[in-house]
């Protein structure tokens, strides 16, 4: 494998219905409680791109594409809400390698990169924990309809 292949491109608008067949992979990998249909995930990561509202990058080899990421800087730091390699180039290095370029090429080095993960998602976790990131928080929720009891 050679880690200096891979490189890290700003997706463009014409790119939104691979990059929303992709976000649909993510939430089957990492299930998400509110899951929203193809169209609507595409939709939104127009919506992205065309505004700026967060920044939508590629990972690629050559022609070949190997994941993506979306982030964005916020208050506590560099959010990255989404991180996803293509099913099949896992277990490589590359999800890694595109942590180790946008560290270097594109986050704010003097900030702290931040994510969340699904309690569920054991791989992602594993991970997030294997390349350096320590655990920080924990998010709940209170269904809607639900009271306190
Ligand atoms: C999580 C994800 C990004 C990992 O990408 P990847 O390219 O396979 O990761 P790497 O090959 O760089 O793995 C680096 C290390 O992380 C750990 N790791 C990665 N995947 C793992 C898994 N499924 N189970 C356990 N440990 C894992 C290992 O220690 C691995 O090193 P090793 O292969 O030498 O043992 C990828 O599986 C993915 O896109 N999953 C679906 C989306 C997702 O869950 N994203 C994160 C949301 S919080």
């Amino acid at each position: 494998m050679d880690r200096g292949k891979l490189r890290i491109d700003r997706a463009t608008r014409a790119e939104a219905p691979l990059l929303g067949e992709l976000n649909l992979q993510l939430d089957e990998d990492e299930p998400h409680p509110y899951p929203l249909p193809l169209s609507a995930l595409t939709e939104r990561v127009t919506r992205w791109i065309e505004t700026g509202e967060y920044e939508v990058l590629l990972f690629r080899r050559g022609e070949r594409v190997t994941g993506y990421a979306v982030w964005r800087l916020e208050d506590r730091g560099a959010y990255v809400r989404h991180f996803f390699i293509c099913r099949d180039q896992r277990r490589q290095g590359w999800g890694r390698a595109a942590m180790q370029l946008l560290r270097r090429d594109v986050f704010p080095k003097d900030r702290p990169v931040q994510i969340e993960a699904a309690i569920g998602n054991k791989a992602g976790i594993a991970f997030w924990h294997a390349i350096g990131f320590q655990d920080f928080g924990l998010s709940m929720e209170l269904k809607a309809g639900d009271a306190p009891s």
